[in-house]
């Protein structure tokens, strides 16, 4: 008799303002949703690009079961090893399999619980090696068996993700996906029974342009000349969506609901959005 869960999934962690409101607001997330997985994309840990050990190390202390990655997971060499080594860190599942690491596995909780977590890319406007709908069959077998199955699909448009939702609606737990850094109102289960969202947004500085200081960004557009990109610190919000899998013995399970969570850090200079209305 499997009981039912609740997983908490946050958008991309972004530099250190997103690991520093990560820290800050998780014990309090998962004391109030009472909390049974937590996965977490970490391809913008490390200043805002890619991550290192380090960081994948800080994440896992802060709660994270499970990271997912994307289009930055090579970034930093230091975490080449570390992709094969470390099992509960993946990048996307269609990449090369000569490319460090691994797209898939299963994280199983002391009382026996079992989540199984796919990373995927999308394939328009990103380099992927395989078609995320021709490699998502096989990755799936690998998570064969789990009591729970959340899909990460890593992607640039939303057409692929939300065609991605309906290609698993009723055989996964969640489809999720990532990558624009900004949350999309469209959370909702499907009539599979499958909770899909086409973007769970950033956990970073709502005050820059998708986690990049906004004068930079801005004058990049404005110049049309290249320049530095920092990460910012301004009002740093997390972003993340729950899950509440159905009960009944159907495995992997379906999802009961689905829900946006947005919430600032201490240290955000706008806390307007509380309501969630702007
Ligand atoms: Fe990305
Ligand atoms: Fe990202």
């Amino acid at each position: 008799m499997e009981r039912v869960a609740a997983i908490l999934f946050v958008g991309d962690i972004v530099a250190s303002a997103g690991r520093r409101t990560l820290r800050e607001l998780l014990p309090g997330l998962r004391e109030e949703f009472d909390l049974d997985f937590i996965v977490v994309n970490g391809e913008n840990a490390a200043g805002g690009i890619g991550i290192t050990p380090k960081h994948a190390d800080e994440l896992f202390a802060a709660g994270a079961d499970v990271i997912t990655l994307g289009n930055h997971t090579y970034r930093h060499r230091e975490v080449w090893p570390y992709l094969d080594e470390q099992p509960f860190i993946l990048r996307p599942a269609n990449f090369l399999r000569s490319q460090p690491g691994h797209g898939t596995c299963v994280f199983e909780r002391q009382d026996g619980a079992t989540l199984g977590v796919v990373n995927l890319s999308g394939n328009l406007f990103m380099q992927a090696a395989s078609p995320a709908f021709a490699t998502v069959d096989e990755a799936l077998r690998q998570v064969s068996g789990a009591d729970h199955v959340l899909v990460d699909m890593h992607a640039e448009a939303t057409s692929e993700k939300v065609a991605m939702g309906w290609f698993l609606d009723g055989r996964v737990t969640a489809v999720v996906g990532t990558h624009t850094h900004v949350p999309t109102a469209d959370a909702r289960v499907l009539p599979g029974g499958t909770a899909y969202v086409t973007d769970v947004g950033m956990t970073g500085a709502r005050g820059g342009v998708i986690g990049v200081k906004r004068e930079q960004s801005i004058s990049v557009f404005r110049t049309q000349m290249p320049a530095r990109y920092d990460a910012s610190d301004e009002d740093p919000w997390l972003m993340a969506v729950v899950i509440r899998t159905s009960s009944g013995d159907g495995r992997p399970s379906g999802a009961a609901s689905i829900e946006t969570i947005l919430r600032p850090a201490s240290s955000a200079t706008n806390d307007s959005g509380r309501n969630q209305t702007r």
